[in-house]
């Protein structure tokens, strides 16, 4: 009986087009998949893109574009990539479809409604809300002062700068991403699924900690079910509830019964799975309900290291608790990165941008073997580099592998009419050990040991090309007689080559099937390895199979692209402020500033104490009035660089305090919108002939 299984990878983010990750992940759910039905499996292998939530809205609106549109343009451009790479997806659907609407729905509902109890309770709580807006603000548009550095410009939940987590009610003077208004707490009711109920707890240890998992997966898990991080850095004990409702306006599927209220995207992202999978079925004229009546049926999700949290908990106990089956397991990866572990980024010349490498000829199947050749079934990052890849495809699967049929094919040809002979003994010993392996490739496929399968592979290649070296057959064909000992050897060569063909095509689809074209032969699969040529089986011309990787298209590939067009106008493009008038620019009272002294400050590498004479002549004990400022230029200046200049402060700002005492004024000092990427912050200082308490008008 074929195994029944239901396969998919994550489903990706529908705002951007996918990067090399995405397809890194493709590449090794499709290899698994098309082992599966080389042993005659049955499989379904589904993705669809992730359409709802908060970022594809804003996204859209900023495109000028409906949400709905907006997914369907990045949907639209899915096509080169999946084909490009031979990912072989039976189904691709939008979490946005009527499937996915109905299919949540029908599941809050199962949740709410429990037999044993409710699994869904409403509490209210106060967020952050944008007035102009009119929307509740996610966590990372909401920006503001870091409450512990004072670092301005932070996300609502971590600073980049010192690294603080906190909740976005701890920022100080924050506004929204979106419209730069002050956001304004506004309490409304939420939905939450209790996962701290004690049935889930108990359900999910069982589930999660059974050995299905991986083991380094399984550890991570266990660990949540003791402590989790809170928003604001604290931690609680044990798994907390989930939100799982947002308020319109949103984009996303409607709570049923809940007017205004919206399943967060991550509630209905998964059962997009579900969707695809139904949408594919009912397409086919099967039937969904059926097909997972199926005890039998196994069902098995690709995802990277990042979202095991929505997989490992939420998911299981959504489809338990909904009384619906649980995924057979999930495979977890780790990230992958480009040249060194350089962070991928879209700007110029760091990542690798899947559909350049295909523009520029380069082989689709080079990048199968190579990412196989680094996969195995551990959650661990892995690293594209350059050198390796050009290493092992021109030696390892040009160089060892392809290189057997070309040296063997010619002859059969030319001087055997294209047929194959007799094997004698040390051949027959040879194919038996490359025929022996078939049943450890098979459960290292099985096991998405990837790396082993492509290692025992190369290895077996070797054998067969020392058997060649050994052999001569170039010298066996220039020596009279010999014709039954070449064609003998060439005939090994070509047996072994479909053998090895089996065992690399669920990784070199297209590769096997231009084999299967020359060999004339059926399709190859592990059930075949033994029989499928033989004496007197006739082969066609040998064509070239597979080229070299040339070093110009790699450089080409991460060549950086022409120079980015040049920022329009204002650095990092930061809109002027809106229009004032001049009264409103006389309330600031700006002064010529004399530093009498400037210092390095203890316990911080950002700030610089600054002490200013702006004319305020002395006090009645004869000392001249200073003012004490703390200005963040620490990055750009030593203290020695400004004692005894002038600058420009703010002399009517109300003095803050700061956890290294009061600052009575600001400094000017011009930086670029984003000093992350362009770094530099430049003090002002007036022409000569300015004195100290002149004001600046
Ligand atoms: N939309 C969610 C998944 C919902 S699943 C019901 C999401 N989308 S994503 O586009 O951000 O990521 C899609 C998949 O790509 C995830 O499995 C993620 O781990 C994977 N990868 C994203 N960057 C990656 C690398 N650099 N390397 C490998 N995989 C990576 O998360
Ligand atoms: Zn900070």
């Amino acid at each position: 009986m074929p195994r029944q299984l239901f396969v998919t990878t994550a489903l990706p983010y529908a705002n951007g087009n996918f990067h090399i990750g995405h397809i890194m992940e493709y590449i090794q759910a499709d290899i698994w998949v098309r082992y599966q039905r080389m042993m005659g499996n049955e499989v379904n292998f589904v993705c669809a893109d992730d359409a709802h939530g908060a970022p594809i809205m804003i996204a859209a609106e900023k495109a000028g574009k409906t949400p709905q549109q907006f997914v369907m343009d990045i949907a639209a451009g899915r096509k080169p990539y999946l084909d490009g790479f031979h990912i072989g997806f039976d189904n691709w659907h939008s979490t946005d479809a009527p499937e996915n609407h109905e299919l949540a729905q029908q599941i809050y509902r199962d949740l709410r409604d429990h037999p044993d109890g409710s699994l869904i309770e409403t509490k209210t709580i106060a967020q952050f809300f944008d007035p102009e807006k009119n929307m509740f603000l996610p966590d990372r548009f909401i920006k503001g002062e870091c409450p512990k550095c004072h670092a301005k410009d932070q996300y609502g939940d971590n600073c980049e700068v010192c690294g603080a987590v906190y909740a976005p009610t701890d920022l100080i003077n924050p506004y929204s991403a979106l419209s730069g208004a002050t956001p304004i707490l506004k309490s409304s009711e939420h939905f939450f699924f209790k996962l701290s109920d004690p049935r889930c707890v108990k359900f999910l240890q069982q589930w999660t900690q059974d050995g299905k998992l991986q083991p380094e997966v399984a550890n991570k898990v266990k660990e949540w079910f003791s402590t989790r991080q809170n928003a604001d850095g604290s931690t609680s004990e044990g798994l907390g509830d989930w939100d799982i409702s947002r308020d319109a306006p949103y984009f996303g599927i409607e709570i049923p019964d809940a007017s205004g209220k919206y399943f967060y995207v991550w509630l209905d992202a998964p059962i997009g799975y579900l969707a695809s999978l139904k949408n594919l079925l009912v397409k086919r004229g099967q039937s969904y309900d059926a097909y997972m009546a199926n005890p039998a049926l196994e069902q098995y999700h690709f995802i990277g290291k990042d979202i095991v949290t929505f997989h490992t908990l939420f998911w299981p106990a959504t489809l338990h608790f909904s009384g619906r089956k649980t995924p057979t397991n999930i495979f977890v990866h780790g990230f992958l990165t480009v040249n060194n572990g350089e962070k991928m980024s879209k700007s110029r010349g760091t990542g690798l941008d899947p559909l350049k490498y295909l523009s520029l000829g380069m082989n689709p199947e080079w990048l199968r073997y190579y990412l196989a050749a680094k996969l195995n079934a551990r959650n661990e990052d892995l690293d594209f580099n350059a050198d390796d890849f050009m290493a092992r495809v021109n030696s390892d699967l040009v160089g060892k592998y392809i290189n057997i049929a070309s040296r063997a094919a010619g002859f059969i040809a030319k001087r055997f009419d294209g047929k194959l002979g007799d094997v004698s003994a040390d051949g027959a010993a040879l194919l038996a050990q490359v025929r022996a392996e078939r049943e450890s490739i098979e459960q290292l496929y099985e096991g998405r040991e990837f790396a082993k399968v492509l290692r025992e592979t190369m290895l077996l290649a070797d054998r067969v090309n020392e058997y060649v070296d050994a052999n001569k057959p170039w010298e066996l064909a220039k020596q009279a007689g010999m014709d039954a000992r070449l064609h003998d050897v060439c005939t090994v060569c070509i047996e072994a080559f479909a053998v090895l063909t089996t065992y690399l095509k669920p990784v070199l689809p297209t590769l096997a099937a231009q084999v299967e074209a020359f060999l004339c032969i059926q399709p190859l699969s592990f059930g075949n390895v033994s029989d499928v040529l033989g004496t007197g089986h006739r082969i066609g011309g040998y064509q070239h199979l597979m080229q070299r990787v040339d070093i110009k298209q790699l450089e080409a590939l991460f060549e950086a692209p022409a120079a980015a067009e040049p920022e329009k106008q204002l650095p990092g493009g930061e809109a002027i402020a809106p229009t004032i008038g001049i009264e409103d620019f006389s309330k600031i009272d700006l002064r010529i500033a004399k530093i009498l002294n400037c210092e390095a400050v203890e316990g911080s590498t950002k700030l610089l104490r600054l002490t200013l004479d702006v004319g305020e002549g002395t006090d009645p004990q004869g000392s001249p009035i200073t003012r004490n400022v703390f200005s963040g230029i620490a990055s750009a200046y030593k203290p020695e660089q400004l004692i005894g200049k002038l600058t420009v402060m703010v002399a009517n700002l109300a003095p803050r305090k700061m956890k290294f005492g009061i600052s009575e004024g600001m400094v000017l000092a011009a930086s670029h919108a984003n000093e992350k990427t362009n770094p530099g912050i430049h003090v002002l200082e007036p022409f000569t002939g300015a004195q100290p308490g002149m004001r600046v008008r």
